[in-house]
């Protein structure tokens, strides 16, 4: 049965903006993105939303909703009372464009940083060859939409902008410990880089304190800090401290 949902949302541009209060119609099985295109199109043409699949799947219509980073497609409104004021606002860690709508280029910036999987140089295309365990083992990162919302909810940028040049937060260590973890690649042997020691003296992975934040806002359910984060800390100080292992040169494998 439809009610009047009542919503409380950020309108404003990069030069500043308020919260506005809305009452919007909202109906059985609706999530937030529903009721907010319901708004556009009864009450403010204008409103500038991101979105694409509706399906949870394409990582655009990231938000913080009552202060909680979240997909608004992919949040039903059977989870607030019907008289519970709803606030959205745009995911706070990157700047505004309009509305509800942020520059996420930090995070682009961040993806092209890392090095891209490097093979062997003496194998094809066609002659990669890997243990089912070490295809499960990424396969997890694997399932990432690039929400930005590990991202946004970071404290080391949220926190603390000065930080952004220098930490390529969790979503792109997580790429990083993708690639270090994938037993083909080879960047060290062929570029003498150990993607290691990059993630910690170029991506920042020492800023992070394990606080599991952005673990626990995943869309994917990824298990971001304990199997991304942790290990490569674990790596970094395996290489730098055991000296057997720094002389082998299949260490990482
Ligand atoms: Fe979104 Fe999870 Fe990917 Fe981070 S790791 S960008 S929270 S899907
Ligand atoms: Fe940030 Fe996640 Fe580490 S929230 S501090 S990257 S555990
Ligand atoms: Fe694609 Fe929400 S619209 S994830």
């Amino acid at each position: 049965m439809g009610y009047q949902a009542h919503l409380r949302v950020w309108r404003g541009d990069a030069e500043g903006g308020e919260l506005r209060d809305f009452t919007v119609e909202a109906n059985e099985g609706e999530v937030v993105l529903d009721i907010i295109h319901r708004l556009q199109a009864t009450q403010c043409s204008d409103l500038a939303v991101r979105w694409n699949c509706k399906a949870g799947k394409c990582g655009s219509c990231s938000a913080e909703i009552n202060g909680r980073p979240r997909l608004m497609c992919m949040t039903r409104m059977s989870i607030f009372e019907p008289d519970e004021v709803i606030t959205v606002t745009p995911i706070r860690t990157f700047p505004v464009i309009k509305d509800l709508v942020t520059d996420v280029s930090y995070n682009y910036q961040k993806a092209r940083e890392v090095p891209s999987f490097s093979p062997p140089k003496d194998l094809q295309p066609g002659e990669y060859r890997m243990q089912q365990q070490d295809v499960n083992r990424s396969q997890e990162f694997r399932k990432c939409i690039e929400c930005f919302l590990c991202q946004n909810v970071c404290h080391v940028i949220r926190d603390h902008e000065d930080n952004k040049a220098n930490f390529a937060g969790p979503r792109f260590l997580m790429r990083i410990a993708e690639l270090e973890m994938h037993p083909l690649d080879s960047l060290e042997e062929n570029t003498g880089a150990d993607r290691t020691a990059v993630a910690q003296s170029d991506h920042g992975l020492g800023f992070c304190n394990i606080t599991k934040c952005c673990t626990e806002v995943c869309p994917e359910n990824i298990k971001i800090t304990d199997n991304a984060l942790i290990p490569m800390k674990e790596r970094v100080v395996d290489r730098k401290y055991d000296p057997i292992l720094r002389l082998l040169p299949w260490r990482k494998r």
